[in-house]
């Protein structure tokens, strides 16, 4: 959060299963052009909101298993949990919010009385969240006795059914809604209220974000049936809120397009950046040109052709050195020799790369230090670099001239170390 001094320009507060993340995609391809954009034309201004169901264990078991960008803020718990930025620091004035009129032990005692509930694994039971399973057949019934018993008990809670299974027991004052209201006041206190904010979901936990005032909405074209019912009996005709055509982030970057909130075009869907002169006066956009470019080299889909790898060299400073993560040093020119000879070597091997927390510093007045996660994919390996380059802005035209790079370090992540290191281009 204290990245952001000035109002972000978009804020986009997202769920994750079936919205931000498709489980349908293997390729996670969506996801990709969706970091992609990000990156390239919004982490430096902008504040990415990640609201999920999901407990912090279950959030972090998700970052493993997809290519996830780092959120500024994550929910968790249908907004019981609040924690800013990528170490995750817990926002203890919520959970004092929550405190009120809950008490976790009585709802565990009513809701034992009905057979119908079955309890959640125990990582999802939380401080102020108590989850079920209850078929789709039974659930209004049960939440409404629920609802009297609990309400007799002396406690003010929200029931919450979403994906057509799960029954999610809250505090009243909580909920991803509430959560988003408590951000957005929060924000406007420090004077930094977001320009925009786009608020994207797909099941009944997400309904309550499309009631916050000021806030546009995206439910993707896989919503479930209770959000759309949800839709038709409260925000029919509201023209902020669309459903969308695409799925999950497909949807979200529609979205972006459809209320004007940015670009939406996704670097991932420019088939030649030696064409291209669009967005190029952030220096993110140029880091994830470049990597985008390295991935189609090796998957061998960029055309094998010397006007690129001109291209590229002349993107690059002839003395740039790049210090390896072994700490190996070579000249950035080397590299691209060496990458020259390694095309279409990941064809068939589902070779991804990404960028995640990439933000520019300027240090001079064409100079900016670039810093950022570089991920590479290549079959079952993961690997992660922390990457920091010198970027100079090229020619007289500052940035609209594009950039030249100057020098690139790059550290293994803690646990992302790659095992053979014979072939680590960048
Ligand atoms: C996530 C959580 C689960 C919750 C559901 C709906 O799947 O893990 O506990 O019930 O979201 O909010
Ligand atoms: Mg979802």
């Amino acid at each position: 959060m204290d990245r952001i001094t000035k109002a972000a320009r978009l804020m986009i507060v997202s769920d994750l299963d079936h919205t931000m993340v498709d489980h349908h995609d293997p390729e996670n391809l969506s996801l990709l052009r969706f970091n992609a954009l990000w990156e390239s034309n919004y982490r430096h201004d902008s504040l990415l909101v990640f609201s999920t169901g999901r407990s912090p264990t279950l959030y972090k078991q998700l970052r493993k298993e997809k290519p996830m960008l780092t959120p500024d803020i994550t929910i968790m718990s249908v907004g019981t949990e609040i924690t800013y930025g990528s170490s995750m620091l817990p926002d203890d004035g919520w959970v004092k919010i929550l405190n009120q009129k809950w008490d976790r032990n009585i709802v565990i005692e009513e809701t034992s009385k009905f057979p119908d509930l079955t309890l959640q694994a125990e990582t999802e039971q939380r401080p102020h969240k108590v989850s079920f399973y209850v078929d789709k057949t039974k659930a209004q019934v049960v939440m409404k006795e629920l609802s009297s018993r609990l309400e007799k008990r002396g406690l003010d809670v929200k029931l919450i059914y979403s994906g057509g299974m799960d029954l999610d027991v809250l505090p009243q004052g909580a909920g991803k809604g509430q959560a988003l209201s408590y951000l957005l006041n929060k924000l406007k206190t420090e004077g930094t209220l977001p320009v925009n904010t786009l608020a994207c979901g797909d099941s009944g936990n997400d309904a309550e974000l499309f009631s916050i005032p000021d806030v546009y909405g995206v439910m993707v074209s896989n919503a479930q049936e209770e959000l759309l019912q949800w839709h038709a009996e409260n925000a029919k005709g509201n023209p902020n809120i669309i459903h969308a055509k695409e799925r999950c982030a497909a949807g979200i970057i529609e979205a972006i397009g459809h209320f004007n909130l940015g670009s939406n075009t996704s670097p991932r869907d420019v088939a030649d950046f030696v064409e291209c002169k669009l967005d190029r006066v952030n220096p993110g956009y140029e880091v994830v040109k470049f990597y985008l470019f390295y991935e189609r080299w090796r998957r061998g889909e960029a055309a094998n052709c010397e006007t690129y790898i001109a291209s590229l060299k002349a993107s690059c400073d002839p003395t740039a050195t790049f210090v390896f993560p072994t700490g190996v040093e070579k000249t950035l020119h080397e590299c691209i020799y060496a990458m020259k000879g390694c095309y279409g070597d990941q064809t068939g091997k589902q070779f991804r790369v990404w960028v995640d927390r990439v933000l520019s510093a300027p240090i001079g007045l064409n100079t900016w230090l670039v810093k950022f996660d570089k991920w590479e994919l290549s079959g079952d390996e993961r690997c992660c670099c922390v990457t920091t380059t010198k970027i100079n802005a090229k020619g007289s035209g500052g940035a609209s001239d594009g950039y030249t790079w100057v020098s690139v370090q790059q550290k293994w992540l803690e646990g992302y170390e790659k095992k053979d290191t014979s072939i680590w281009l960048f």
